[in-house]
């Protein structure tokens, strides 16, 4: 597959939910194509709709209106082309080892001829997010940086096309979130699947996107998709990033301080990193 085929279009979704008589517009008229191998990000406000949308991706939910196309055919419902990776550190299966959380993972989805080679694939996996040496721990031995990277390892095993992640590092400290972000590169790069990711996080979505696709709310609709110019690795102090920034801030319609406190928070503990030795997070 080419980097420039079409992988997943959305064509004029709508979704409706109703409760009782209240008729809620979950999310009106969406459009997006993303390309085979492309990293989009979705960022808006609480209620816009954007676990709705990966819902919808993912096979979940049903669009009202409207249609999600993977590889030009209607998606009808879940499959493991499309993996999903949460923001709860709880994702895992508690009661196994992290090893055993990606051979099951493997077995219910009939991936790998034998355990021999499913034990095989889920240690590659697991190298692949820095993991090694702890195949034996069980999830309540790990950080939650660490769940996030098994819960990555996890859902990239199973070799979907796409991966779903809603929120996946909203939960984590400054220092490891960025850890990750870094570390997700990484791994986006070398398996080159198509990432479709959720934040409330600016810079992230920055630091991430090739496309970011704002929304907003009431009803959950597509101000704008703002296309990402910036050579990788994205650095938050480039003057040209600032300006995406601001451009997104003013999108979100942001008058206060608070993601403005949180950027320079972010520049803070990134500034802290370069100066520690963080070893395992
Ligand atoms: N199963 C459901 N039944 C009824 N309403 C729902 C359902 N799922 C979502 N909604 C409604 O759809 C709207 C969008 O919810 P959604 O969870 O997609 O928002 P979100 O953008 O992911 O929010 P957050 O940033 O807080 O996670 C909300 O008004 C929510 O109440
Ligand atoms: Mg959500």
């Amino acid at each position: 597959m080419s980097l420039n085929t079409e992988e997943l279009v959305i064509e004029n979704l709508d979704k409706t939910f109703t409760v009782g008589d209240r008729q809620i517009n979950a999310l009106q008229c969406i459009n997006l194509t993303v390309r085979t191998g492309e990293f989009v990000n979705i960022i808006g406000p609480s209620g816009c709709g954007k676990s709705t949308l990966l819902r919808c991706i993912a096979g979940f939910e049903k669009p009202s209106n409207g249609r999600v196309k993977l590889g030009g055919e209607e998606i009808k419902g879940p499959g493991i082309d499309r993996m999903m990776v949460f923001q709860d550190f709880d994702q895992l299966f508690p009661w196994y080892t992290v090893l055993d959380n990606i051979i099951f993972a493997l077995k219910v989805t009939k991936m790998g001829a034998s355990k021999a080679e499913r034990t095989e694939m889920a240690h590659y996996y697991l190298k692949l997010v820095g993991l090694t040496g702890f195949e034996k721990f069980y999830p309540h031995q790990l950080s939650g940086g660490m769940k996030q990277r098994v819960a990555i390892a996890r859902a990239l095993s199973v070799q979907p096309r796409i991966l779903l992640m809603d929120e996946p590092f909203g939960s984590l400290d400054a220092i490891t979130r960025s850890a990750l972000q870094e570390e997700l590169i990484r791994i986006w790069t070398k398996t080159k699947v198509t990432i479709i990711f959720v934040t409330h996080n600016i810079e992230e979505a920055i630091i991430l996107g090739d496309q970011i696709m704002i929304l907003e709310a009431n009803p959950g609709r597509v101000k704008k998709i703002v296309n990402n110019p910036l050579a990788r690795p994205r650095s938050p102090e480039a003057t040209d990033f600032s300006l995406i920034w601001e451009e997104i801030h003013t999108l979100l319609g942001f008058k206060g301080r608070e993601q403005a406190e949180e950027k320079s928070l972010t520049r803070l503990f990134k500034e802290e990193r370069k100066l520690s030795l963080l070893t395992h997070i």
